[in-house]
């Protein structure tokens, strides 16, 4: 079989937590915690796939209309996996960035963010960007609102404003944009992941349930991205 290329950068919707515990009569929010343990098992298989940018969706700007019950587990899910992946990433040399709006987080969360932020800063590895209260339209409006002070204060000019302008004002300013969406749990929607960023992006949705999702489960779906014909409109 011919080599199969990997795709430079790859986002996951990692859906299917809740059913996945459901199926097995326990609460939800064991489920999350089951996942956490894929998110950091896949984490590392694929940087060692020679996946250059990961970016995986953790927490939506949405999903804080879950019961709250449910978003304290998984706030306490995020703490802890915070805690173990500073050492974890650390020996796969994976520089950790967190997209999303960070201010709604407790101060203690926070800390943490920025701590596992710093530590990566300068580590040469896969860049994992983990989108956190993170949502496309609310990203869109943040790069809306600062173009227009740049604007209003004389650091930018309309007429001159181009697409690759706009990208630097989002979250992931200067990366590629995702080539590959993976999405687990069944649903073939992005629930409002990385709008702008994804309109070229070859989407793969999968019924697995996040907990379930293994390493050959990714190798089909670059399989299955590498029969693709991506023509970005031309011929
Ligand atoms: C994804 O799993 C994790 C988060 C959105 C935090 P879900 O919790 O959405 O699981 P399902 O889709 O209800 O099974
Ligand atoms: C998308 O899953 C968000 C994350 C995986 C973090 P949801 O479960 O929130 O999406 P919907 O509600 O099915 O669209
Ligand atoms: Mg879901």
């Amino acid at each position: 079989m011919a080599e199969l290329y990997i795709p430079e950068h790859v986002g996951i919707i990692m859906d299917g937590n809740g059913r996945w515990a459901k199926k097995r009569g326990l609460p939800r929010q064991v489920g999350h915690t089951y996942g956490a343990q894929t998110f950091r098992n896949i984490t590392r298989y694929i940087s060692k796939q020679g996946v250059k940018i990961l970016t995986l969706y953790a927490f939506s700007t949405e999903n804080w209309k879950r019961p709250a019950e449910e978003v304290g587990a998984i706030m306490k899910i995020f703490h802890q996996y915070l805690v173990d992946s500073l050492t974890d990433f650390r020996d796969d040399d994976i520089k950790v960035v967190f997209i999303g709006d960070r201010s709604a987080f407790s101060p203690n969360l926070i800390q943490l963010i920025n701590e596992t932020e710093e530590v990566a800063k300068n580590r040469k590895g896969m860049l994992l960007n983990i989108a956190m209260n993170y949502g496309g339209r609310d990203e869109i409006l943040r790069a809306v609102k600062q173009i227009c002070k740049d604007v209003q204060e004389h650091r930018s000019d309309i007429d001159s404003l181009t697409e690759k302008d706009i990208e630097k004002y989002l979250y992931t300013a200067h990366q590629p944009d995702p080539d590959l969406i993976i999405r687990t749990g069944g649903e073939h929607r992005l629930s409002n992941f990385l709008l702008y960023q994804a309109a070229y992006s070859e989407f793969y949705s999968v019924d697995t349930l996040w907990p379930d999702f293994k390493p050959k489960d990714f190798d089909r779906a670059i399989e299955e991205f590498n029969k693709r014909s991506r023509r970005f409109g031309g011929v």
